[in-house]
């Protein structure tokens, strides 16, 4: 099976992680500090606090901000659940804003329609791997009073500008699952320049106790105060090995992954109209996550039909994603139901992510979108007959 992502793993990972098993820490001790201070100079940001994944980094930034009842945050619609259940968890309203029909990215203007005395932060995701119109969701955050939290499990390693994402909110968060621009197997970090916010980070990822382990061994004393309820979130030193030695490829695997994408938008080019990559910004430089195309109306197939035969060939197409508050979970809770998020739920039903990873060959594009052309063709004469 070709999957629609896959982690890379090289002989220095391997080295890294044995490395950490036979050291003195396994838990989190010295690797995590060095992957945390790399990780900040990487991202021009002051301060990276690592976590056990990106669910428990954007639960950790909603707490910091003091996010909790009746506070509303402002979500895309079209996200991976937990960007949306982190706001829940403090008990916090998620808020669902619509997309742009281009890059599938929070639409600004939307954002702005929906604040209202209650709204307290904007969770912009940068979906794909594409950073988010960081200008003018900064502009609005300002005006408004508002905090912006990246949900950047998606981008590590893209660039806005010339400002790499993990510098363009009040605090950012990032996940290392496998699938993901690089990975610790399971993992998440927070980065901010903020101090306080970053020690309240370290603080909720312990327990809500401010000395860690190594810090009380090194003043000597056996107490520790839990003054704030928290969490046990923290990321081990054998995750932290890999993540230390997997950020140093993270340029590399940025290349490669962009090189693939670059053949799909070459390959696909005499299928515009009929299957579309989502739209780049100029200015950004994008990590792809994931390559999306939208299967247009007018094409004699549906998407799920193609999904279905592009799977039964052993290529491992996606969807990413449905509409959160189109889950049972939020219609059943919340009384959600279809027409919230127009813009959403109509790429919802085009979408398709085809496969990309570093590693991957220009014949295997090939493949794939030779498969695509013919499935389109079959469905044309299936149309006509
Ligand atoms: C947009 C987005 N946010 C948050 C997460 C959660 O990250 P993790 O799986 O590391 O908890 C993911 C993971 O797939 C994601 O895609």
């Amino acid at each position: 099976m070709l999957p629609y992502s896959r982690q890379t793993i090289s002989n220095a990972d391997v080295e890294a992680i044995v490395a950490a098993l036979r050291s003195d820490w396994l838990t989190t001790g010295p690797a995590v500090e060095a992957f945390e201070n790399e990780f900040a100079k990487s991202t021009q940001s002051t301060e990276a606090v690592a976590f056990c994944n990106g669910t428990a980094a954007l639960h950790a930034a909603m707490a910091v901000l003091g996010i909790g009842p009746d506070d509303e945050v402002i979500v895309p619609a079209i996200t991976f659940v937990a960007t949306a259940n982190a706001v829940l968890y403090q008990g916090g309203v998620p808020v669902f804003a619509d997309v742009d029909a281009q890059t599938l990215l929070l639409d600004p203007d939307h954002v702005e329609r929906l604040i209202t005395k209650q709204t307290r932060a904007i969770i912009a995701v940068d979906y794909a791997g594409q950073p988010c119109d960081y200008q003018a969701l900064s502009d609005i955050a300002r005006r408004h009073g508002l905090a912006i939290v990246a949900d950047a499990c998606h981008s590590v390693g893209a660039r806005f500008g010339e400002s790499p994402v993990g510098s363009l909110a009040d605090l950012t968060c990032f996940s290392f699952h496998p699938v993901k621009p690089m990975t610790t197997a399971e993992g998440g970090m927070v980065t901010t320049r903020d101090r306080d916010l970053a020690a309240a980070l370290r603080k909720f990822r312990n327990h809500g106790i401010a000395k860690d382990f190594r810090q009380r061994e090194a003043a000597l004393t056996y107490e520790y105060d839990m003054s704030e309820l928290g969490f046990n979130y923290r990321l081990s030193d054998l995750h932290a090995a890999l993540g230390l030695s997997q950020l140093k490829q993270l340029d590399d695997f940025r290349k490669a992954r962009s090189l693939v994408a670059g053949w799909y938008r070459d390959r696909l080019v005499p299928l515009k109209g009929l299957i579309d990559p989502l739209e780049q910004r100029e200015e950004c430089v994008n990590a792809w996550h994931l390559f999306v195309v939208r299967i247009r109306h007018g094409c004699g197939i549906t998407r799920d039909h193609l999904f279905r035969e592009l799977r039964a060939a052993d290529i491992g197409v996606n969807v990413h994603y449905l509409p959160v508050y189109l889950h049972s979970y939020y219609r059943g809770q919340f009384g959600y139901r279809r027409g919230l998020c127009p813009v959403a739920e109509k790429a919802h039903a085009e979408i398709l992510s085809l496969p990309i990873f570093p590693g991957m060959t220009e014949d295997e594009v090939d493949r794939v979108c030779s498969f695509i052309e013919r499935s389109i063709a079959m469905g044309f004469r299936t149309c006509a007959a």
